[in-house]
């Protein structure tokens, strides 16, 4: 036993290539706190019996019994997280328009938000799902209106996404060149603005419709949502917050009759936000203002984490910016976390629609992959398991990158079996399972740490008591790329430990691990 410590690393003179830094073996109780290294190392020493009484067994030991003790908290109690405040988290992602299209966008901020979220959570925050629909605008009116025309309650209920749709593309086209369904629509709007009764009874029945819809899909992506709220929620307090803003002194009138917030230091007007159009009514981020008001008010969030595509980073820099002009110091607490574009997702009837086509195209790629592959177990539900699969090659392929780079998509890639890919994760995960079902997981006794001394298992050991380092890191970006990368390093030697973190860490990632594949 032999140690020589540098600043930080710790090296084994029996194992070169074993370097730990000092403070990832003081924080898993392998060095004492304190002393010096020398006297450390002789206590670590005589701590242990006489033979094979190497570091590397005190960490194989120490992991191992960490993983028994705490399979599900492993690395997420590390005191690397004391310092961390936990509270109250809003996590507001996903956020589609009614009747229109679920873009490549949507689906990425589903499942970066749920990752956030996730990962607040398993580190003890009281975390807040929010999904915040689009489900107020014109595009109510013409909606409303091309329902009256083309719709069918029959068909509502049967394909209620596709339906409306359909009648909003449809209204759409025909108001190109018929101005009276623009009328129509104007009209259909006021009604639903000044709360009339029928109006908002139909536009009721589609938001309550829509969001049992998607409610199913989510459950097939493993997400869920505390809260579904919407721009419709917002319409009256945006009024307020327009109030509030003229009080402060914060809004001006510009020539075309707009109320506007001036954004620039020199207060020249050199950078502004619309906040009231010229006939009164509020906008984006109106609505916005008000939703953030009302969330604090609510829920006393301590802090609020927005996930959409970088185009709207301008948007939420000028909203957090009109928050604290009014005096609101917790935006300071309130974060967008930006992503880059996909290209080209598209699947074999053409371009995505639905979050529906998504995951079915996923399904049946990779149940055919399934199909043809020679390892494939015989599987009471091979559907339910290609789902999985495909749904985490979707995940790690967009998790891989940093999140603000575009990427294009490409289905092939990115359900290869080989290769840092989800289907890759899940295939270990499952070797793994299966492995452990048939020999047992060496718990209770069984287990000698000192057979761990060979460079993989020491190498497999340091990399394991780093996944609290790698949480703590992506926590503090919230880019999931570092977990990512750590569950692709891992290699399949220590059955049951590595599988336990595996399936943690997939979960957090929000893929559902699969035990046969
Ligand atoms: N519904 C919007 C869209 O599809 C995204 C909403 C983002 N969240 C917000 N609070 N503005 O672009």
């Amino acid at each position: 036993m032999f140690l020589n410590g540098s600043s930080d690393i710790v090296h084994l003179r029996q194992s070169p290539d074993f370097r730990l830094s000092v403070n990832t073996l003081l924080r898993n109780g392998i060095l004492p706190t304190n002393g010096d290294l020398q006297a450390q190392t002789e206590a670590l020493a005589s701590q242990v019996g006489p033979i094979a009484l190497t570091f590397s067994t005190l960490i194989g030991k120490k992991v191992l019994e960490q993983l028994c003790q705490e399979r599900h908290k492993f690395g997420v109690k590390s005191e690397l997280f004391d310092g961390l405040k936990k509270g109250t988290t809003v996590v507001e992602f996903s956020s589609p328009n009614i009747a229109k299209k679920f873009h490549a966008g949507h689906l990425r901020s589903t499942i970066i938000g749920n990752f956030i979220a996730n990962l607040k959570e398993s580190l003890g925050n009281n975390v807040i799902r929010v999904n915040y629909l689009g489900d107020w605008g014109m595009q109510f009116g013409l909606l409303g209106a091309g329902f009256q025309l083309f719709g069918c309650q029959e068909k509502l209920k049967k394909n209620p996404l596709q339906h409306l749709f359909d009648v909003y593309v449809q209204v759409n086209k025909e108001a190109e060149n018929n101005e009276v369904i623009g009328q129509a629509a104007r009209e259909f709007f006021r009604r639903l603005e000044q709360q009339e009764h029928q109006a908002l009874l139909l536009w009721k029945q589609f938001r309550e419709i829509t969001v049992e819809e998607y409610q199913q899909v989510y459950k097939r992506l493993g997400v869920h949502f505390d809260i579904y709220s919407g721009e419709s929620f917002h319409q009256q307090q945006a009024q307020e917050v327009v109030q509030q803003l003229q009080r402060r002194g914060l809004l001006k009138t510009t020539e075309k009759g707009t109320g506007v917030v001036d954004l620039s230091s020199a207060g020249d007007m050199s950078s502004y936000s619309t906040v009231l159009r010229s006939d009164g009514t509020s906008l984006y981020i109106t609505r916005d203002l008000a939703a953030a008001l009302d969330r604090k008010e609510r829920y006393n969030f301590d802090e609020m984490i927005y996930v959409t595509d970088k185009s709207q980073g301008i948007h939420f820099q000028q909203l957090f910016q009109i928050l604290l002009a009014m005096g609101h110091s917790w935006a300071e607490r309130c974060q967008h976390v930006p992503f880059g574009l996909v290209q080209g997702m598209k699947t074999r009837l053409g371009e995505v629609v639905f979050l529906e086509d998504v995951l079915d195209e996923a399904r049946a790629r990779m149940l055919r992959n399934m199909s043809q592959s020679k390892t494939t177990k015989e599987m009471v539900y091979p559907e339910d398991t290609a789902e999985k699969v495909g749904i985490s090659a979707l995940i790690v392929q967009d998790f891989k990158g940093p999140l603000g780079s575009d990427y294009k998509f490409d289905w092939d890639r990115i359900l290869q079996a080989q290769g840092d890919t989800g289907v890759f994760l899940q295939y270990t995960h499952a070797r793994l399972c299966s492995l452990i079902h048939r020999y047992g997981d060496g718990e209770e006794g069984a287990f000698d740490p000192s057979l761990l001394l060979d460079q993989r298992s020491i190498s497999i050991l340091q990399h394991l008591l780093r996944y609290d380092e790698v949480l703590y890191q992506s926590v503090q970006d919230l880019q999931p790329k570092h977990l990512v990368n750590f569950l692709m390093t891992l290699r399949l030697r220590l059955f049951s430990g590595v599988c336990t973190v595996l399936a943690n860490g997939m979960k957090i990632l929000g893929i559902t691990p699969v035990e046969k594949m």
